[in-house]
């Protein structure tokens, strides 16, 4: 019987905080999984080793996507417009920061079209599945989140989801609660649906629960056409989740 290929998968965001965890995770797995990433400038390259693999394009410019997915089987995207901390602020003092994003790197242009542009290449190229890290919050649209940097961050994140999930790809969406640079794989997973679980006391993830569910959706059929909160129960409180499979089983939201 003829062994199928193995799948290539490109991951979006590769030089950020999660991105890095996916990319390492893809990377150490070659039997199931062929590793590509995509970073915005050749500084966020050499965070992740400047292999060939890894590919340097910007969200904003459609073009600059295509080499990187041309002839991939799956995405996960994991880029984000980030906030900027205005200068002055003085952490010695107290209070909040504030915060400002660059011109031209608003979430409208990144988390909106950027991710529009992915989806858009994605499909031309044949995409199988794509899996979007999204941000728990986007039922409220007076979320705090939504006002920094006068941003409406999870407006446009929630627009790009709901571009996706009509797109006609199989798609998986990942609504992570505050992410954590813990360690993962020690904790019981939670799902959720409609923010509800921002209303409980387990708000938390580890960055490389994120990164292993994302990766997990692309081995199982109940992941696809889903979208879910993501959190965790604190260390002890319950058994690490180890079957994804039942994870994704357990959603029952298409949105
Ligand atoms: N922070 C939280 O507590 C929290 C909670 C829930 C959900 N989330 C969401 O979870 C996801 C992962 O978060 P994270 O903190 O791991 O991400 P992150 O470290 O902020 O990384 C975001 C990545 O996006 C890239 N990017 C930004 N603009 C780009 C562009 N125009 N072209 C190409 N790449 C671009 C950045 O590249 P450069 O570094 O080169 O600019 C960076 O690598 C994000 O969607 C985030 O909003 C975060």
């Amino acid at each position: 019987m003829a062994i199928p290929p193995t799948p290539t998968v490109l991951v979006t965001g590769a030089g950020g905080r999660t991105g890095q965890i996916v990319y390492k995770k893809l990377k150490e797995r070659p039997d199931q999984f062929v590793a590509r990433g995509l970073v915005r400038t050749e500084e966020s390259k050499g965070k992740i080793g400047r292999a060939d693999d890894v590919y340097v394009g910007d969200i904003r410019d459609a073009g600059t996507i295509v080499p990187a997915i041309q002839g991939t089987d799956f995405l996960i995207i994991l880029t984000s417009a980030v906030p900027k901390v205005k200068p002055g602020f003085d952490p010695t003092k107290g209070g909040r920061p504030e915060y400002y994003y660059e011109e031209g790197a608003y979430p409208e242009q990144v988390d909106w079209l950027g991710q529009k542009n992915q989806i858009d290449a994605a499909k031309a190229a044949g995409v199988k599945q794509i899996v979007l890290v999204g941000s728990m919050g986007g039922t409220d649209s007076n979320h705090f989140l939504n006002s920094v940097g006068n941003g409406n961050i999870l407006v446009w994140k929630r627009k790009a989801e709901q571009y996706l999930a009509d797109s006609g790809i199989p798609y998986t969406i990942i609504r992570a609660g505050h992410l954590l640079d813990k360690e993962g794989g020690i904790r019981e997973l939670i799902v959720g649906k409609d923010d509800e679980i921002l209303q409980t006391p387990t708000r938390t993830i580890a960055r490389e629960d994120v990164a292993e569910v994302g990766i997990q959706a692309l081995l199982f059929e109940e992941s696809k056409y889903k979208a879910f909160d993501l959190a965790s129960k604190s260390e002890d409180a319950g058994p690490p989740t180890k079957d994804f499979k039942a994870l994704f089983a357990s959603v029952t939201t298409k949105f």
